[in-house]
């Protein structure tokens, strides 16, 4: 393991240019590469390789995985055999290769099948900053008076075009993040936003590249029309997994997280079709690389807490289609933030009759623990109780139709989506 790194002396430059607009920094307004670029070297980010020269299958990657789920896999993974290079009481980091992370994120489903995860970092020190508890997230005052906007809002979000969305993004063999089906399915998606977003000079959509490998991450900007530095943001991840075949295999991804994608594009759609502008910007990411170790949101979420962007709040859609449990939509009640999450159940009462449970979800398990361990205000409503999600995901199976070929599940969440959105970027 290891035997090609050989380290070429580096600095990381490329982490915000985009192949769609490569002279903008891609939070408007604000040129972030030169704080990305020392940012990066005060990471200890430098040494490694050249941001243009993708990682290779056998670079070195440190990995932050809680005790527990060590214990739980005890001989998978060789856990048995592996010394983590550092440990506290709850987690643990060990050195890896970027070719293992696909067995790990596989392994966590399907033997572990619980919802645990790692955090997969660049550095050892990134790694070891992990196991100090997240700062806390900065108290906010959540208020609910947004009834005129949201209202109308609501009536037009749509279930068809949710359903049309998921079909276009499972039908790519894969969403692989090192695959190139992978790297296509992101540009796809910067096209279809930057279509439905058309007439509205206020909506920028561009490409976030991860130097590393080759699926990049899809940014779309509303730019707030009263506090524009102040930003809203809602997520979900684009890439797709099954078991280790990396590329090679088919993931069709339906649920997980097409599903999530789909919300957001639903929600921006609904912005468009109302005229509505937010006072705050809001923006919504797709992630690439998220089954990899919440890889992409990572490096974007560290972007914004070392540019000190003041995100109000972050929303997570990571599998919303499956309906598993009798109720209609659950918070996940760890690694967020608790506030946030008693807004949220306010929130769907005020506009909704859905039911609301809580869950618990485990260690890093999807991408709203990569703003969490920043000090941000995350939050992730699921599909299910942790234990009654759709058991498919991973596999080729995960197509629309477990989800008897509808979005009716996922058509909450979009109106979730909404009124989160407007009653946080008044
Ligand atoms: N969508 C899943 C998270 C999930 C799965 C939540 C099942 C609840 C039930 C996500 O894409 C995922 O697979 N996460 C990994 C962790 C990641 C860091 C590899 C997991 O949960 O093992
Ligand atoms: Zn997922």
């Amino acid at each position: 393991m290891g035997g090609l790194r050989t380290f070429l002396v580096l600095t990381f430059m490329a982490a915000a240019t985009s192949s769609a607009a490569p002279d903008a920094g891609f939070d408007q307004g604000v040129d972030v590469r030169p704080a990305i670029a020392t940012a990066r070297e005060a990471a200890g980010m430098t040494g490694r390789r050249l941001a243009s020269s993708p990682e290779r299958a056998d670079d070195a990657v440190w990995i932050s995985v809680s005790n527990a789920d060590v214990a739980a896999l005890k001989g998978e993974f060789d856990f048995s055999r592996r010394v983590p290079v550092s440990q506290n009481s709850l987690v643990s980091i060990f050195e890896v290769t970027v070719a293992e992370l696909d067995a790990l994120s596989d392994i966590m489903h399907h033997r572990l099948r619980k919802c645990g995860g790692f955090f997969a970092h660049p550095t050892l020190r990134a790694a070891k900053a992990d196991m100090a508890e997240p700062p806390l997230a900065m108290a906010r005052a959540y208020e609910i008076d947004q009834r005129e906007t949201v209202v109308p809002m609501l009536k037009l979000v749509d279930e068809a075009a949710i359903t049309e969305t998921i079909k276009r993004l499972a039908a790519f063999k894969n969403r692989y993040y090192r695959s190139e089906t992978g790297a296509a399915s992101a540009r796809w998606l910067r096209d279809y936003w930057q279509e439905l977003s058309k007439g509205r000079p206020d909506i920028t959509v561009e490409l976030f590249r991860h130097g590393g490998w080759a699926q990049e991450s899809v940014i779309l900007t509303v730019r707030g029309k009263a506090e524009p530095g102040k930003v809203v943001v809602l997520g979900g991840h684009l890439d797709s997994i099954a078991g280790w075949g990396g590329g090679d295999n088919v993931a069709p991804g339906a649920d997980d997280d097409a599903s999530g994608i789909a919300v957001l594009t639903e929600s921006a759609r609904v912005i468009v079709a109302s005229g509505y502008k937010p006072g705050s910007t809001v923006k919504f990411i797709a992630y690439a690389a998220e089954e990899a170790g919440l890889r992409g949101s990572r490096e974007i979420a560290d972007n914004f807490k070392q540019n000190g962007v003041a995100v109000q709040g972050v929303l997570q859609f990571d599998m919303t289609n499956y309906r598993g449990s009798a109720d209609d939509i659950y918070l996940i009640a760890d690694n967020v933030s608790e506030a946030q999450n008693a807004f949220l159940g306010k929130l769907i009462a005020a506009y909704t009759d859905y039911r609301v449970g809580t869950t618990k979800c485990g260690y890093a398990c999807s991408d709203h623990a990569s703003w969490t361990r920043n000090g941000y205000s995350a939050s992730l409503p699921f599909e299910a109780k942790f234990d009654e999600d759709n058991p498919n995901i991973h596999t080729a199976n995960d197509t629309l139709a477990q989800s008897g070929g509808n979005s009716l599940h996922a058509f909450k969440f979009a109106k979730v989506a909404v009124a989160y959105l407007v009653e946080m970027g008044k």
